[in-house]
């Protein structure tokens, strides 16, 4: 199946803000996470059926530490993923995992776990598995 990108200053935001003083982003922004831990960036992601995806998160981190966020789909228990230095806010990279979706509307959170809050965060990828033979998700 092909990615559909979802845009993190297109999504819901918990203590961060959506801004584009860094050039290089994809869409027309991306977001900066308060300097907590807590805030977060829920999107709304839509599956055309059960089953998992891959997604890739779209960052850029300036500093010299892991900016880690967690991963939640709909609540369940998330993943806890490291988001390493770019080498400046202007560079940016993605991390991958593997995400369960339902079919239909799904909620993904990504949440930030230190006290200097999350990367910013310029997108998601989510790509679903191909479906059955003779089907194209
Ligand atoms: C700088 C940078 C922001 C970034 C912040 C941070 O202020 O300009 O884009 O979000 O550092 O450390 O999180």
């Amino acid at each position: 199946a092909d990615p559909v990108r979802y845009e993190a200053e297109s999504a819901t935001v918990s203590q961060g803000l959506a801004e584009s003083n860094h050039a290089g982003h994809s869409g027309t922004g991306f977001v900066n996470y308060t300097n907590v831990a807590g805030g977060y960036v829920e999107f709304t992601v839509n599956a055309p059926a059960a089953g998992n995806a891959t997604l890739a998160l779209g960052f850029a981190n300036g500093t010299t530490g892991n900016r880690p966020l967690d991963v939640s789909v709909n609540g369940a228990a998330p993943t806890g993923l490291a988001f390493q230095p770019t080498g400046a806010w202007t560079t940016w990279s993605a991390v991958t995992t593997t995400v369960t979706l339902k079919a239909g509307v799904n909620t993904l959170r990504a949440t930030a776990t230190a006290p200097e809050g999350g990367p910013n965060l310029d997108y998601i990828d989510v790509t679903p598995a191909d479906g059955p033979a003779g089907t194209d998700y």
